[in-house]
């Protein structure tokens, strides 16, 4: 089966297509993803009108590119995924009236798609992973613990109680004046700087060891910064300790999941997992307890459509199919 798979639920508009024939197997025939950075970069953040604004310029360009990086044409798709949420209710609308205007026309089925869902599957496109696995989805919007017990059956297990981690990274970034998106600079600022240079709270959550908080944490950094503290401290000694406490604050209750609910491979995904001390720190503690993480390539971490259509692909295989009258929901739950 060929899956034409859609995203536009933040400032990303992605395609691309799956060849499948089983659940949870599939070869990426092409995964396009044309990113807004430099439309949202002088808001130092995204702006929502003109993320959905963009959504409906380059949408169609991205579908015909997705298709003829896979060698094939519009004909030639068997079903359509598209992202129903959860995210930007704008952004969200212009993926999904693509999508049903597609399947419409070309009468295939339709699958609305959590994306949510689309991340905790997004290892699958390269790995095989048994189930069940615990996967920590750690992006712009969410930090969560989920169990996949199998297709369809997501538990969550944790969750973050206020700022998602990436939302932190892009904040302390804004901070720190240095430009958006903010993960991929602290990231790479951070690799030249002394982790344990300035001391921050590592806050826990009482009563809940399996869930995250980075409001704090967020504080602290904007209280050091108006400190005389800070005149002596440069950025990439800021960014690394900062980028060392959230690494540790995720890495805490995700072990603890782990070892509670006797689950040996962990899956890191989202957008955060692109971070490259979280991939290192994780996978050296989790193989301490003799665990495994698995995380998908950088390509696949981030925002992207090949995602969305294996995470529908398992419900379009089994037969089913969404009607036409599905709606984008901003808060979609798993
Ligand atoms: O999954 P994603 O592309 O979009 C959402 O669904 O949110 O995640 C985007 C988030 C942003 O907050 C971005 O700063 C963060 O992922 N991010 C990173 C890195 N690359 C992207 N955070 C830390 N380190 C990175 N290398
Ligand atoms: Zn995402």
């Amino acid at each position: 089966m060929l899956i034409l798979g859609i995203e536009s639920s933040c400032d990303d508009s992605a395609a691309a297509v799956l060849e499948t024939q089983r659940a949870g197997e599939a070869l990426v025939r092409s995964s396009v993803v044309a990113n807004q950075d430099d439309v949202h970069r002088a808001f130092g953040g995204i702006v929502p009108e003109l993320a959905s604004r963009n959504h409906v310029v380059t949408i169609l360009p991205v579908i015909q590119r997705a298709l003829s990086t896979a060698g094939c044409e519009l004909k030639d798709i068997e079903g359509i995924a598209v992202t129903r949420g959860p995210g930007l209710v704008g952004s969200l609308l212009v993926g999904l009236m693509c999508a049903k205007g597609l399947a419409h026309s070309l009468d295939v089925p339709l699958a609305g798609v959590n994306h949510l869902e689309g991340h905790l599957l997004a290892p699958l496109l390269e790995h095989r992973v048994p189930m069940p696995f615990l996967a920590l989805v750690v992006s712009g919007g969410h930090t969560s613990l989920f169990v996949v017990e199998g297709f369809g059956r997501y538990r969550e297990v944790g969750r973050t109680r206020d700022d998602a981690a990436g939302e932190a990274f892009d904040k302390v970034a804004k901070m720190m004046a240095l430009g958006y998106p903010g993960g991929k600079v602290i990231d790479e600022l951070a690799r030249r700087g002394n982790p344990k240079r300035v001391r921050l709270p590592r806050a826990r959550v009482k009563g809940a060891p399996l869930d995250f908080s980075f409001s704090g944490l967020k504080t602290a950094v904007a209280l050091f910064l108006r400190s005389e503290a800070a005149v002596a401290v440069n950025s990439e000694d800021l960014a690394a300790s900062f980028q060392e406490t959230v690494v540790e604050m995720l890495i805490r209750p995700t072990l603890a999941a782990a070892r509670e609910l006797d689950i040996a491979n962990i899956v890191l995904t989202g957008g955060v997992a692109a971070n490259s001390r979280l991939r290192v720190r994780l996978a050296e503690e989790a193989a301490k307890e003799g665990r495994q993480v698995i995380a998908p390539s950088l390509k696949y971490c981030t925002d992207n459509a090949a995602m969305i259509a294996m995470a529908g692909s398992w419900r379009l295989l089994g037969g089913q199919r969404d009607s036409l009258d599905i709606d984008a929901e901003a808060n979609l739950p798993l």
